[in-house]
């Protein structure tokens, strides 16, 4: 089956198997290795994506469903010029990175809740991270970072 779709601001027609995962197109056949696989069945978040601007476990999308979407991953959210998104700073500066595996996961995530509520309360970056698993920095850190991220894209605007 054909998909057809955007990803990172770059089109691809692809066939592939109709039961081929959205997760692997992605970093298999079109070698995006940001998105990561954990659990494989939606309990970590560790594979999730921007899909419209929401994010989803691509283990459990499959990848036909991805025809005619916008999809985002890590690889698409640095800058024009090549420098870091604020989100992807403010994790760095704020030690929220450890063995990084949940990282692009949490980002996607953070991302999609500041582009809906730029200035979310502590609970609600929590919420929005509900689904991220991360074994590694006990999200304190994380949350700092998100809030500190939200600081910078806010005076960007
Ligand atoms: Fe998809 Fe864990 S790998 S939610
Ligand atoms: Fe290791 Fe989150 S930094 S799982």
């Amino acid at each position: 089956m054909i998909v057809d779709f955007n990803l990172n601001e770059k089109d691809y027609m692809v066939d592939v198997p109709p039961d081929m995962r959205a997760l692997d197109l992605i970093r298999d056949v079109l070698r995006l290795t940001g998105v990561k696989e954990g659990c494989g069945r939606g309990e970590c978040g560790a594979c999730t994506i921007l899909v419209n601007g929401k994010p989803f476990n691509s283990c459990l999308l499959y990848a036909v469903k991805l025809n005619g979407k916008k999809v985002l991953t890590i690889e698409g959210l640095a800058q024009a010029d090549g420098s870091l998104h604020p989100l992807q700073e403010a994790f760095l500066n704020e030690g929220a990175v450890q063995c990084g595996y949940c990282t692009p996961g949490m980002i996607l995530s953070a991302k999609a809740l500041l582009d809906e509520n730029p200035s979310p309360e502590e609970e609600e970056i929590e919420e929005a991270l509900s689904g991220n698993i991360c074994r590694c920095t006990g999200y304190k850190k994380i949350v700092t970072a998100v809030k500190a991220g939200a600081k910078v894209m806010r005076e960007k605007v």
